[in-house]
Order: C-alpha cells, then structure tokens, then sequence
C-alpha cells in the first residue's frame, strides 16, 4: 500500500491512542503509518520473511521518532480472535488484501536480457507456499478471504471501521471485479458500505498529474493494445470503507 494513502486512512478513521490492525500486514507500511500517527498497532503475517521485516521497519520508524508500540504475529489471518487474544477489539482495520494476481518483484536482468521469467519467481504471490492466499484462485479465493473478513468482523470494536485498498486488475483479458466481489463479501458478514473512495497512482510533476500504473497493468494494456484490443490502463484503486454497527441499545 502507498504510505501516503495508509496515512490520510488512518488519520480519517482513528483517533491518536486507538489501535490500528493490520491482518494481513506484509512488510508494514499500515504499522508503521500507525505509530507514526500516534496510534497503537498490531499487525499479522503468514509470512515469517515479510514479518522480520515489518518489524525491522518498526524500528526503523521508533529510531526516526515514532514514540508508539506496534507488535508483528506471525499466522494465519483468518486466527485473528485466536492470535490477537486479549488486545481485541481494535478501532480501525486497514489492509490491502492479496490480489489473486499474479504479483511479483521484477528480474531487472531477465528484464534487460529479455531471456527467462520477468517475474521473481522466488516473490511471486508473496511466498513459494501455496497456502499463502495470494495463490488462491476464483472460488478457493473468496471462501477464504470470506473468513479473513469474518475474523475481522469479529474482532472490530462495534461502530469501527475496516479500509480495503483493492485494485480491480486485469488478467487473461477481462477485468476481475475485485472491489465488487469484496463489497458483497463485507455486506454478507453484516458490515455496513460505508465509503468508497478512489486512490488516483499518480503524481504531480510542473503542475501537471501523471499516471503511475503498476508495471504488471501496464504490461498488459500493452500486450492488448497491441493485438488491437481497446483498454486502458487501471491507474487508480478503490478504498473500500465498512463499518460494524452498534448492536441495538436496550
Ligand atoms: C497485498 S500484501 C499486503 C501488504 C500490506 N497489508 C499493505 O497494505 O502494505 C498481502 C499480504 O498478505 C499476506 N498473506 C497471505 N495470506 C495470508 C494469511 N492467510 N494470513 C495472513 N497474511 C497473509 C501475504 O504474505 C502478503 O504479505
């Protein structure tokens, strides 16, 4: 996630002293935006690699000033009443979910060669183990983010917040309807749709507002301009606000 969009998120849907979750933490970047905010945090990662490393980012925003505590867990998200125990309920949740794509860091020398994989394969959906859910495909995909979302639900205070940043991306051609698919997902568990805001990648550069896709949509919309297919480029993501309810009072 862009730190300026987990920023202006935090300061939107919290207050200084609140906890912020992040169940899908990745590197860090909602936890270290947290602390920096003024905010409590606490993240979880499947990921032993991309935990060490939130948490080395931790330190590194502690040494530059950041005076509040965010703690890394490493398991599954969809555990989050189980690993999050007695810090539970949180006051604001914000993720950005696995994409069912195919993400990947770039081989800047099979790029230049143009020999081998442009992918890392070492990178690509987050982690060579298939039960990482950025492998997870179609239905297998929405049945766990399901639950992950349902464990967020149940460890939201009542009358907080959950912020998704998804990004409706293309892959074999069409466009796969994230944001709608997360939408219905939320508003089954009984979130309220609270909020949808556009994240616009780009920047501003004399004036003017330049895109910045992801390299991976431009590369397609490249590949299908070029078999003469109309498409442009998806250069922004959706943030997807949803709130838990007060129960109703007596
Ligand atoms: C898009 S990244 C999220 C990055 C981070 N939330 C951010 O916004 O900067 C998705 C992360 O989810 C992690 N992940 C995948 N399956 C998971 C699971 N079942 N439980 C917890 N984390 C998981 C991946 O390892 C990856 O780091």
């Amino acid at each position: 996630m862009l730190p300026t969009l987990a920023r202006r998120a935090i300061e939107a849907y919290s207050d200084p002293g609140d906890l912020v979750l992040d169940p899908m933490c990745g590197i860090g970047t909602t936890l270290v935006e947290s602390i920096h905010a003024g905010r409590e945090a606490v993240g979880t990662e499947l990921e032993p690699r991309w935990a060490t490393l939130a948490r080395a980012n931790i330190k590194h925003a502690q040494d530059q000033g950041a005076r509040s505590s965010a703690h890394v867990i490493e398991g599954d998200a969809r555990q989050l009443p189980r690993l999050l125990a007695t810090r539970a309920p949180v006051d604001l949740i914000l993720t950005s979910p696995p994409y069912a794509c195919e993400v990947a860091d770039v081989s800047t020398a099979n790029l230049v060669s143009g020999v081998g994989p442009i992918r890392r394969v070492d990178t690509t959906n987050y982690s060579a183990d298939k039960t990482n859910l950025g492998h997870a495909r179609g239905r297998a995909y929405i049945a766990a983010m399901a639950e992950v979302y349902e464990a967020c639900a149940a460890v939201l205070k009542p009358g907080g917040y959950l912020v998704l940043v998804t990004k409706d991306m293309r892959s074999g051609g069409t466009l796969h309807n994230l944001s709608g698919d997360t939408i219905t997902l939320c508003e089954n568990l009984g979130l309220n749709y609270w909020q949808r805001i556009i994240g616009m990648l780009a920047t501003v550069r004399d004036s003017e507002i330049l895109m910045r896709p992801s390299f991976w949509q431009t590369l397609h919309a490249r590949r299908m301009r070029a078999r003469g297919e109309r498409a442009h480029v998806v250069a922004h993501e959706d943030v997807l606000v949803f709130r838990k309810p007060n129960p109703p009072s007596a």
